[in-house]
């Protein structure tokens, strides 16, 4: 036993997470770390073209949290990747040794309060960051990110961490968002920063890195409101910013209260400028009635140099946990967002903005696309959706489903040019987690691939990987078994050996 085991106090705290339904069931945490293997493939055969790593990062608290209530996406980061080669799997899970982990692993307890408030915590952190929301590869860098705070660097191997990453000095912002945007075009990493001078600022900070991994492009802004901007969308000549009607303040946090309150009194704003050359000045807010902006899918310019923007969208408020000022919040059951496009002109003075196009009419989210064509226009869309149709088997799943995260059934392939969505549907006891795609080959035309994604099986209370090949996407080309059960995890992406390879 080490040192600092033995210094642990006897606890005081309870060393049980609560029976919550965001600690409960298949959300109870995982907290494995280690390596298996030669993963079994109970069904298909993995395609012998891929040979790469899916990286995968969940919230897992790795100890019951101070805040008995805890928002489930507070948890500790920790990484999964699958390595895939020669159709065979190994995986390894690694948590991210933040401030955090390493500080409360020596107390034996959390240390840590509420979600994004400091003035919660038992001790003063240099870093808040949870790393659990993004794990990202640029330029021979993994990143774990957590959009309050820089992100920490992951051997992409081993998955060790490295340490916090400030792109050596450059880091202009105090936060980095967890959704950094790569141009496949010009190699350039699109990022920004909200809260970007500390908590309760209305600074917002866009920077781009060149492919050498130096800064360019650093423009300040300030926002309308405090409130939090989760993902963004980069066109060849424009930047977005949509905001979410959470708003922050400052003095609630003080008082113990939370980060973020639902504020139904605002609009829907989508910041605007230009991606090159801007000044702060140069922003404009459009606007739209108040909602929920989700993922974004992607954003580009078409003929008329208008931006086309697709993201899902809903009234409500998803994080429900997070309630108005009164305390009112949606029934989670009542929640569900529409695959949505903006159509609009950046360089109109009229702010407010046209009523987007309901591109897809199903409760969606986690959209992606091709990557190698972010930033131009995309004519496949990937999502996890809830389709009534599968028959999900909610009275047997329910016991031991546990809570917190918005369901999702079925895999889909939406096609924009004609509108239809294909599904691939796992079973009736199983939902799905976020997909990405990976394409077929490096010219293989755009959407022709496998989308790749973790399942959660309720009948085995394990997890399990699925390969589904977008040129037959009813069955699964492949389902890799998972002896252990990965609760709800946020993002993740496939890196291709060759890439890593490259920048070694
Ligand atoms: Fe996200």
């Amino acid at each position: 036993m080490s040192g600092h085991f033995r210094s642990q106090p006897p606890p005081t705290e309870s060393q049980a997470f609560s029976k919550r339904p965001q600690f409960s069931g298949f959300m109870k945490p995982c907290r494995f770390e280690g390596e298996m293997q030669n993963l079994e493939v109970i069904k298909g055969k993995i395609p012998v073209e891929l040979d790469g790593t899916f990286y995968r990062v969940m919230p897992d608290p790795h100890l019951p949290p101070r805040i008995e209530n805890d928002a489930w996406f507070n948890g500790d980061g920790n990484i999964g990747a699958f390595r895939i080669k020669n159709g065979r799997c190994h995986f390894k899970q690694r948590y991210v040794r933040t401030e955090k982990l390493v500080r409360e692993r020596e107390a034996g307890c959390a240390l840590m309060g509420g979600y994004r408030n400091k003035y919660t915590d038992a001790v003063a952190f240099k870093i808040r960051s949870t790393a659990n929301t993004n794990i990202v590869y640029f330029n021979g860098r993994l990143l774990a990110c957590k959009e309050d705070s820089p992100p920490y660097a992951i051997d992409p191997e081993t998955l060790e961490t490295i340490g916090l990453d400030d792109f050596d000095g450059q880091l202009p912002s105090l936060t980095f968002t967890a959704h950094p945007k790569l141009d496949p075009t010009t190699g350039e990493f699109i990022c920004f920063g909200y809260e970007a001078k500390g908590d309760g600022t209305p600074d917002v900070c866009y920077f781009s890195i060149a492919p050498d991994g130096n800064f360019q492009d650093t423009v300040w802004l300030v926002a309308p409101v405090v409130a939090m901007i989760h993902d963004f969308a980069v066109t060849e000549n424009w930047i977005l910013f949509p905001m979410i009607p959470q708003t922050c303040d400052i003095d609630r946090m003080k008082a113990g209260g939370e980060h973020w309150q639902w504020n139904p009194d605002i609009p829907f704003y989508i910041g605007v400028i230009p991606r090159h050359g801007a000044k702060s000045s140069d922003v404009k807010w459009f606007r739209a009635p108040n909602a929920f902006p989700g993922h974004t899918a992607n954003a580009y310019e078409n003929a008329d140099g208008n931006i086309v923007f697709d993201l899902p969208i809903t009234p409500k408020n998803v994080f429900f946990w997070w309630p108005d000022k009164d305390g009112n919040a949606p029934d989670p059951e009542s929640i569900a967002s529409d695959f949505m496009r903006f159509t609009f002109d950046p360089r109109s003075s009229d702010l407010d903005l046209p009523k987007p196009e309901i591109l897809l009419g199903e409760d969606c989210e986690f959209v992606r696309i091709d990557d190698r064509v972010a930033t131009r226009p995309h004519s496949h869309t990937f999502l996890a959706i809830m389709d009534p149709k599968v028959g999900t088997n909610w009275p047997v799943m329910a016991p031991v489903m546990g809570g917190g995260h918005p369901p999702y059934n079925s895999f889909g392939h939406f096609d924009h040019q004609t509108k239809k969505v294909q599904k691939y549907s796992p079973g009736t006891m199983h939902l799905v987690q976020e997909p990405i795609f990976i394409p077929r080959s490096q010219d293989a035309p755009e959407g022709d691939g496998w989308l790749m994604g973790l399942i959660n099986n309720y009948a085995t209370m394990s997890s399990e990987l699925h390969i589904v090949d977008t040129a037959d996407f009813q069955k699964p080309c492949a389902i890799i078994n998972l002896p252990i059960r990965l609760r709800a995890g946020l993002h993740g992406n496939w890196v291709d050996a060759q890439d890593i390879a490259l920048s070694a």
